[in-house]
């Protein structure tokens, strides 16, 4: 059984689509195991996406990430990294395949809905970023 890092994003909050990035993971089996609401700082969003602490869209991508609430979740499930990200879609929306939640959501390559942890490692360093064990349910 394998898990991921989801997050609605900002925009995502704004535009009223915790429920329908939810209804999406749960529709495909997979199980929500920890759930929360929170508004980051700048210092706490730049922790979180340290990974890209070299890249030009640093500054930027932190901004926006602690413009406002987001919802940060823990999903559980047979190969649910892979496939949250699937449902995500590219990066840039305007890449994104059909049906996809950036490609029905987001506004641009920043503004882009939502996060997935992208790999089983970047998993084991973002949900107890945000969570404790015993947050985590199951
Ligand atoms: P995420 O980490 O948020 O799930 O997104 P991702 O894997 O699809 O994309 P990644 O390369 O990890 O980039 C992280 C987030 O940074 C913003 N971004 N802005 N201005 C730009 O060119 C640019 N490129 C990326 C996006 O919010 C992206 O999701
Ligand atoms: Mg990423």
């Amino acid at each position: 059984m394998q898990r991921t890092l989801s997050i609605v994003k900002p925009d995502g909050v704004k535009k009223n689509l915790i429920g329908e990035l939810i209804g999406r993971f749960e529709k495909q089996g997979f199980r929500i195991v920890a759930l929360k609401m929170i508004h980051m700082s700048k210092r706490e969003a730049e922790g979180f996406y340290i990974v890209h602490k070299a890249r030009p869209f640093y500054g930027e991508l932190t901004t926006f990430m602690s413009e406002g609430p987001v919802v940060v979740m823990a999903i559980e499930g047979n190969g649910v990294i892979d496939k949250v990200r699937e449902l995500m879609g590219a990066t840039n929306p305007k890449d994104a395949a059909p049906g996809t939640i950036r490609a029905d959501f987001a506004d641009n390559v920043e503004r882009n809905i939502v996060h997935g942890s992208d790999s089983a490692e970047s998993a084991s360093f973002e949900i107890p970023y945000f969570f404790s064990a015993l947050e985590i349910v199951g």
